[in-house]
């Protein structure tokens, strides 16, 4: 009976396994095809003045999300000082900076109220929009967009920190996935490249 019992399960944990991998497969088939990896979505969460916003209120512009937490000791802030200096760049070609709106996004809902991201943001661009919300609403959005972050344990009371992903993706005006910055990308770097997208955005619409 065992021995059945086994088989049985060894059939059943192939056909799941073997359904994966084809449904794997035929992901990418479809991300090749669209050229871009499938990244993004709608998302809903609460601005700097405790208004809810949502990927709506962004459509029509070109988007550039940082995900990270404010009390973030050392590479968030590294991160919008970069983006402070790739918003600065852009907006010194004002047909580029009037259509990219630079967004931060917390990934620490806990700790990370509304007024808190405000004080926080101050210190950098006046430009950036600071997203956070409750946590089902940080999840759903950081599940969209593949970022990673690590949750406190209820231990560690107020005292943690988070561990995320450390990226900044830049978004089309359908929301779309257009290129994404890594730690190691410089803001001039990011600025070449997301001009280089709206140039080419735009040569495509003359035609
Ligand atoms: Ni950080």
């Amino acid at each position: 009976m065992t021995l059945i019992l086994g088989a049985g399960a060894g059939v059943v944990w192939y056909f799941n396994d073997e359904r994966a991998k084809k449904e794997k497969e035929k992901e990418v088939r479809r991300n090749q095809s669209a050229g871009a990896p499938v990244l993004g979505g709608p998302f809903e969460l609460v601005d700097m003045d405790g208004k809810t916003r949502t990927d709506k209120d962004f459509a029509g512009k070109w988007m550039l999300i940082y995900f990270g937490f404010t009390f973030c000791p050392d590479i968030c802030p590294e991160e919008l000082i970069k983006m402070t200096s790739i918003i600065e760049q852009l907006d010194a070609d004002p047909e580029v900076g009037a259509i990219v709106q630079p967004l931060f996004i917390s990934v620490d809902p806990t700790r990370d109220t509304p007024e808190k991201v405000k004080v926080y943001l101050k210190e950098f661009h006046p430009r950036l929009i600071g997203l956070t919300g409750s946590l089902d609403q940080v999840k759903a959005v950081c599940k969209e967009y593949r970022v990673y972050f690590s949750r406190p344990n209820e231990e560690d009371g107020d005292d943690y920190l988070v561990d995320h992903s450390i990226i900044m993706y830049f978004m089309n005006p359908d929301g779309k996935y257009v290129a994404y910055y890594g730690q190691n990308s410089t803001a001039e770097q990011a600025v070449a490249s997301i001009k280089k997208h709206i140039r080419e955005a735009k040569a495509k619409q003359a035609k």
